[in-house]
């Protein structure tokens, strides 16, 4: 399936144009993809940025959290992603452990992330304290997606995923990391899981474009997880969800149905298997009937008889098989005897 674009041809997303989408006050949409169909899906349908999140540990990959996906997981759905997308901007998660030690394993990560898998683009979690890194991965010619907030890599540190940014000293701290990822340079900031007042106040202070998540509605633009949109995760949804299909029920109901049909020998139907061309289908006809009267003819020849009848002629001979158990007519009839 493919989405035809409609009116002008759409122009590829750069870091560049997320920033003229904020100047413009033009809305930009953002989606988790983590393989090569749905990240397809994704930009065909026009969304400006595709984040292969390492919420993948759950979506896909069942993890508890974030925490245990690796670095090699990251770089091969990061890899997928990229086959499926043309026009959006592709963002790649690093992982937990990937970029928190030594910075020049970050950087050589983060190169990884753009040589291995087709990244443009590479997102690392937190605000303030990781701007010398942030910023020696972007003197690396490497673009870099701040994250601040309900930072999942954190989750021990918070003690649970708690809304950030609740009371002033809160607020305080989260002005401080956006102003300070917005002087190092990043291509955009995720804000999660922080009040509405709060990511206002980051959007209007800050020349990055910022991307919403539990946030609320004054953010440059919006993400949400695939899974999360489309009802294909198995627990009970955050506030911010918005939920556009029911994808989980579709396949839960398509799945049984299929089931139903095999066990009960409604798939396949005639028209859903292939069928011989009509001259084979005559030729096999011709060596089961010549087979039939030979097996008929031996039966006829009894000792008793004084001249038996001549055997038919030698039917044609098919290659992979000997006359005998030649796969034509019943199943029964093909059983040795
Ligand atoms: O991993 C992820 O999906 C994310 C988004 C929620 C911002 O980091």
């Amino acid at each position: 399936m493919s989405l035809v674009p409609i009116g002008e041809p759409r122009r590829k997303i750069t870091v560049a144009s997320l920033r003229e989408k904020k100047l413009h006050h033009e809305p930009i949409a953002c989606l988790t993809a983590y393989d090569y169909s749905s990240a397809r899906l994704v930009d065909e349908a026009g969304i400006d940025i595709v984040l292969v999140g390492d919420s993948l540990a759950q979506t896909m990959l069942g993890y508890e959290n974030t925490l245990s996906v690796t670095l090699d997981e990251m770089l091969h759905h990061t890899r997928a992603a990229h086959r499926g997308v043309k026009h959006a901007l592709l963002v790649g998660d690093m992982p937990f452990g990937s970029y928190q030690s030594d910075p020049s394993d970050a950087v050589r990560n983060a190169a990884r992330f753009v040589k291995e898998a087709g990244a443009e683009v590479v997102k690392v979690e937190g605000g303030e304290k990781r701007c010398e890194l942030i910023r020696r991965i972007i003197d690396a010619e490497i673009p870099v997606a701040g994250h601040i907030g309900l930072t999942p890599q954190s989750l021990n540190m918070m003690g649970g995923y708690k809304v950030q940014g609740k009371d002033l000293s809160g607020v305080e701290q989260l002005m401080r990391d956006a102003v300070a990822l917005d002087r190092a340079g990043v291509a955009c900031m995720y804000l999660e899981g922080i009040p509405r007042e709060v990511a206002a106040m980051i959007t209007a202070e800050v020349k990055t474009p910022t991307i919403g998540i539990g946030a609320g509605p004054d953010c440059d633009g919006q993400v949400l997880v695939f899974h999360d949109l489309l009802n294909l995760t198995f627990g009970h949804p955050a506030k911010f969800v918005r939920r556009y299909a029911d994808l989980g029920a579709a396949i839960t109901g398509a799945v049984q149905a299929f089931r139903a049909d095999v066990s009960t020998h409604q798939y396949p139907a005639d028209e859903e298997s292939y069928h011989l061309p009509k001259e084979t289908r005559a030729a096999l006809e011709l060596i089961a009937r010549a087979t039939r009267a030979r097996r008929r003819g031996r039966r006829l020849l009894s000792p008793c008889r004084r001249s038996p009848a001549p055997p038919p002629p030698e039917p044609p001979r098919l290659r992979a098989w000997p006359a005998g158990n030649c796969p034509t007519g019943t199943a029964r009839e093909r059983r040795p005897a």
